[in-house]
């Protein structure tokens, strides 16, 4: 028995309510701020991505689905999607139109991680950028956005936390400061942060592990090595967030898990479980078209997946809208009777009223059976009897009460 590759799931036809109504919520927020989708390749050349998301960081060094094609080109399945979105919008010149342009996606996302609950190797993010300007109103509106679309998901008990991380001018000094407190702590550093420590301090920070984030809780705090500009732009940023009502805390560890931010970063996390099932995360990432060979160009950006946000729908109670599906079945005994059902769902359906017909030859009452666990409000009843005298049986399924009625009475009736 072949089964699902580890780490990956179907989406059965029981959980497609969720996936419609959240697709539905996004298209509402996107037309609401102004985003316009944008779809990308599932996969690009890997360069892109080891030089956007960073050598240094887990995605590019454990988790990228890289290959080489046919032809000879290393290609990586899109681990994230915000390098995808720079590279069309620097390949399709849309610097031309006036910025900040505003782009979306829904997409699946590849990544080689240990999977548990909320955590694929294959999962669906709904992300956004918004890209060609710095100004903090800027990066209050993103925030705005996703807080406002969790909100009319229904979700409740959420907290934001947000951080700045300075800039390339700022950074650096930063970065000195910190890893000079880390020398201190050596020995006690669990062995991937030790790496770190080498290789991408700022992402000691992030350790989950108990006595990493002990060290972490003490060590010095970007925002208190911020330049001017940075510094302001963050005050800015804590004002209009203020103005919004969103009520955010400031998180002195939260420093994201790719090398392209600089000054914000968010995450929008559930109250009861943290940064463990993070709803979504994003930032501004001022430097990253430039790197891909454009001009200087600031962005920012937030994703999250979608698995999570229905695990939180879930442990929520909250409802989510039924699918629309077939009200009528149409049962049948006889031939002739069989002629008619053909015929009748063909045309009821071409009028617009969904109907499931009777298919094989099972007994009436096997077929009323079936209509009821398809859950239909009305079936309709065909035998020798009725089609000498062009009716047929309307039975509510909820009554069980049955009525004879013209056939040419039907459509009316149903609609
Ligand atoms: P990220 O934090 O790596 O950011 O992923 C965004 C969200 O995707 C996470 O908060 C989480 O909800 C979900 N997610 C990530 N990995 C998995 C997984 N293995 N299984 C299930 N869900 C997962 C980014 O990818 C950035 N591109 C976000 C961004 C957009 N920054 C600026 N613009």
């Amino acid at each position: 028995m072949y089964r699902v590759p580890r780490g990956t799931s179907d989406i059965l036809p029981k959980e497609q309510a969720y996936w419609r109504y959240i697709e539905q919520e996004v298209a509402n927020i996107c037309q609401l701020y102004g985003y316009e989708r944008l779809d990308a390749p599932a996969f690009e050349d890997t360069q892109l991505f080891s030089r956007s998301v960073g050598e240094g960081t887990d995605i590019v060094e454990k988790q990228m689905y890289t290959f080489q094609d046919r032809g000879g080109n290393q290609i990586t399945l899109r681990p994230e999607g915000t390098a995808p979105i720079c590279r069309a919008y620097l390949e399709h010149g849309l610097h031309s139109l006036p910025q900040p342009v505003k782009l979306y996606y829904i997409t699946s996302i590849f990544r080689y991680e240990r999977p548990q609950s909320g955590r694929y190797r294959q999962h669906y993010q709904f992300g956004y950028e918004a890209i060609g300007d710095d100004d903090p109103a800027l990066d209050a509106e993103v925030i705005d956005t996703a807080w406002q679309f969790f909100l009319a998901l229904g979700l409740h008990l959420l907290s934001l936390q947000l951080n700045s991380i300075g800039c390339k001018k700022c950074r650096p000094g930063y970065l000195t400061v910190l890893k000079d407190y880390y020398a201190n702590y050596t020995r006690d550093l669990c062995s991937d942060c030790k790496t770190r420590l080498k290789r991408n301090p700022l992402r000691l920070l992030d350790c989950k592990k108990p006595l990493c984030q002990q060290i972490a809780n003490s060590a010095p705090r970007s925002i208190d090595y911020l330049c001017q500009q940075c510094d302001t732009h963050f005050n800015k940023l804590k004002r209009y967030l203020e103005l919004l009502e969103l009520p955010f805390i400031v998180n002195h560890c939260l420093v994201r898990g790719l090398d392209y931010y600089t000054r914000t970063v968010f995450e929008i996390q559930p109250e009861a479980e943290g940064a463990q099932s993070t709803l979504g995360g994003g930032g501004r990432y001022d430097d990253l078209i430039e790197e891909l060979g454009g001009k200087p160009t600031p962005a920012i950006g937030f994703a999250s997946g979608i698995e999570r946000i229905i695990l939180n729908l879930k442990r929520q109670n909250i409802p989510v809208p039924a699918l629309p599906r077939p009200r009528v079945f149409i049962a049948n005994v006889g031939d002739e009777a069989k002629d008619e059902t053909v015929k009748l769902a063909s045309t009821l359906r071409k009028n617009g009223i969904g109907v499931i017909e009777a298919i094989g030859s099972k007994s009436l009452k096997a077929q009323l059976r079936q209509a009821n666990t398809l859950g239909v409000h009305h079936t309709v009843i065909i035998g020798d009897e009725e089609i000498k005298a062009g009716t047929v049986i309307l039975r509510d399924m909820t009554t069980a009460q049955q009525k004879t009625i013209l056939i040419n009475q039907l459509q009316g009736l149903l609609k």
